[in-house]
């Protein structure tokens, strides 16, 4: 099985030339320029399903759909192995590693030559964004994956259409990938091939990506976390514009007026729900425009307009379900991948938390068989769907829209236990900038490592920023200084307070739109805040809890300044930007001292 050598579909000379070079190093068997049809997308699962990468899943249950097991040890984002890589090491900053660009190619090329023996290399020609916007950036990815490939067709937009955008001399992003894992003459293939040792390599001075030894998700998919994160950050800042981990949703409130509101979480801390909620308030309405990236670019009028530069969802499987997420379950009832979920004796998926009941038998994410009272989860916590955007039934309809929409806030968040009331409002766009650098959130399965521990994720964007943090800081500072500009509203939440128990204090999911509608009304000028040490805060009557089941008690929590957890903090802000050393935008250490000084004045 393989697929018919075509003639080249396309003109560009540095693009032909580049990949004539690739493939000379890497010495695939065949090359496979992607047209992105559907014909296509299902032959690279005919060699998925040959090579058991992949099992068709139950066509009535779930149609046109696919469960992968990756290897166990290839399930995450890889943030010890990823690489920025300018020439000064200090352009990467103190929070990257770094490697000089000569001696990772060094490396590099020693890795990739030979690494595709015995493989297809697919060119994968996509648009990060609507085809020919004037926000959106072409990328093409060489990869050795037929599982890249494939997920590249649902999560961008992918095929010779782009190439057409692309014509002779447009540019474009390469970014080269190789799962690691040539196979000799006569070799049998495994399910999953990668290798142990892994290179997420990025040179934002000459704009490419290499990334070798993993097929999972950020580490494969380049146009992602690479390309529309670390690469992007570095061309917003020459260009003057933002790449942000944000999702980018549409709030219509009773009287159908809309405002556009864009939010960074760190990975796994809801973007993807956020995004699609069903709001538990009366009358609004929240419609999604994307769910964890947003470039945003400066309209006429001043404005910040946002897109989103995907065209699917990469989302957590665990905890998505009918009762928290019915929008996201509605997106992956069809046409979609799963990867490391576990799977129905009818060939169905699940995972954990997708019904309040699990079912009595089911094959784990490791292929072993699965009963509720095994030990472990049946699903890995990072396993995730592949769902078309055009399946999610509140999809906006301006997500296709090339203009972008604007944005009237921006909302900061992690998972912090204790301290984060649940929402707080910057004073203003300096403050605001000053409170996404010290966002702190819990780790998570997104990456490998340790679980739970409270880090420092500035505006979400630790594991993706392509520069130097203090820089990127800078550049918030700058971008919000643009003369004429209309910046958002900056706003601070926290959905993952706790109880002494270890309880949520807050229910989340559809009630966070009650958040949502109180910033809204900031926005409008309609609702009242109290001015408190960290921001403003809504007072009490502001924030609309009719109907909701919480506490006077929990509410007062969630609403507090504790301003001795602040206290004590501090030396802990001061220690995270000390790293920077002099790079830090003097502003921002101004910020640190008068939130001292209001600290201590409500002592
Ligand atoms: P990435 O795709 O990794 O960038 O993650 P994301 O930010 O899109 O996170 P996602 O929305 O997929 O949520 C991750 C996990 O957080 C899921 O298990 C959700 O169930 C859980 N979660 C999301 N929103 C809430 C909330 O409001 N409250 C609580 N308690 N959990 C939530
Ligand atoms: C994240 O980790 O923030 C994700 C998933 O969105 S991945 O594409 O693997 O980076
Ligand atoms: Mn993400």
């Amino acid at each position: 099985m393989g697929f018919t050598q075509m003639t080249t579909p396309s003109k560009h000379k540095k693009l032909l030339k580049w990949v004539d070079e690739m493939a000379t190093m890497c010495q695939p068997d065949q090359i496979h320029w992607c047209d992105g049809s559907q014909e296509e997308y299902d032959q690279l699962f005919e060699l998925m399903l040959a090579n058991k990468t992949a099992v068709k899943l139950n066509d009535e249950k779930r149609p046109g759909s696919y469960l992968i097991r990756s290897d166990p040890s290839d399930v995450a984002r890889v943030e010890d192995r990823t690489f920025v890589c300018p020439s000064k090491e200090e352009d990467a900053g103190p929070t990257n590693n770094w490697l000089a660009p000569e001696e990772m190619k060094e490396i590099l090329v020693q890795k990739f030559t030979g690494a595709m023996q015995g493989r297809t290399l697919y060119v994968v020609p996509f648009s990060m964004g609507p085809l020919g916007s004037p926000i959106a950036h072409i990328g093409v990815q060489l990869t050795d994956s037929a599982y890249a490939a494939a997920n590249m067709r649902i999560m961008t937009r992918m095929g010779v259409k782009v190439l057409d955008v692309l014509g002779a001399d447009g540019e474009f992003v390469p970014c080269l990938h190789s799962v690691g894992a040539p196979l000799k003459e006569g070799q049998k293939d495994v399910p999953w091939p990668c290798n142990e040792e892994k290179y997420i390599s990025h040179f934002p001075e000459t704009r490419e990506i290499w990334s070798y030894g993993s097929g999972y998700g950020g580490n494969a998919l380049l146009g992602k976390k690479c390309f529309a994160l670390r690469i992007a950050s570095t061309m917003a800042r020459e260009e003057g514009w933002l790449a942000e981990h944000m999702l980018i949703l549409k709030l219509i409130n009773p009287q159908g007026e809309k405002r556009y509101i864009a939010a960074a979480f760190p990975s796994a801390c809801g973007k993807t729900n956020l995004a699609m909620l069903n709001p538990t308030v009366r009358g609004w309405q929240v419609e999604c425009v994307g769910d964890d990236i947003a470039w945003m670019k400066f309209g006429a009028d001043g404005r910040l307009y946002a897109i989103n530069p995907e065209a699917g969802f990469f989302g957590v499987a665990p905890g998505t379900g009918d009762h928290s997420n019915p929008n996201a379950m509605a997106a992956l009832k069809k046409n979609s991948i799963f990867t490391n979920v576990a799977m129905t004796e009818d060939k169905d998926v699940w995972w954990e938390e997708m019904t309040a009941e699990s079912p009595a038998r089911l094959t784990s994410w490791l292929g072993e068989s699965w009963t509720p009272d095994s030990d472990k989860p049946s699903s890995h916590p990072n396993s995730r769907f592949t769902a078309p955007a055009s399946q999610c039934p509140v999809i906006a309809k301006e997500y296709d829209d090339p203009n972008g929409v604007p944005i009237s806030a921006i909302l900061f968040g992690g998972r912090r236990a204790t301290q984060v009331p649940l929402v707080t409002e910057a004073t203003s766009w300096q403050h605001g900038t000053f409170l996404g650098s010290i966002m702190g959130s819990e780790k998570t399965a997104a990456a490998t490592g340790d679980l739970g521990q409270l880090r420092y994720d500035p505006m979400a964007m630790l594991p993706f920023c392509g520069y130097n943090m203090a820089d990127y800081w800078g550049h918030w500072l700058k971008i919000g200084a643009t003369e004429g500009a209309v910046m958002p509203n900056i706003y601070c939440v926290n959905w993952f307070r706790k109880s002494d128990s270890g309880e949520f204090l807050w229910p989340g999911f559809g009630d966070n739109s009650r958040v949502l509608k109180w910033v809204f009304e900031r926005c409008a000028g309609t609702a009242d805040a109290r001015q408190t040490a960290i921001g403003n805060l809504p007072t009490e009557g502001s924030l609309d809890v009719t109907g909701l089941d919480v506490s006077e008690e929990d509410m007062r929590q969630l609403l507090e300044v504790d301003v001795q957890a602040w206290l004590q903090e501090l030396p802990g802000i001061r220690e995270h930007y000390a790293q920077f050393g002099d790079a830090i935008p003097p502003s921002l250490n101004e910020e640190v001292d008068a939130l001292q000084a209001r600290l201590e004045a409500a002592q």
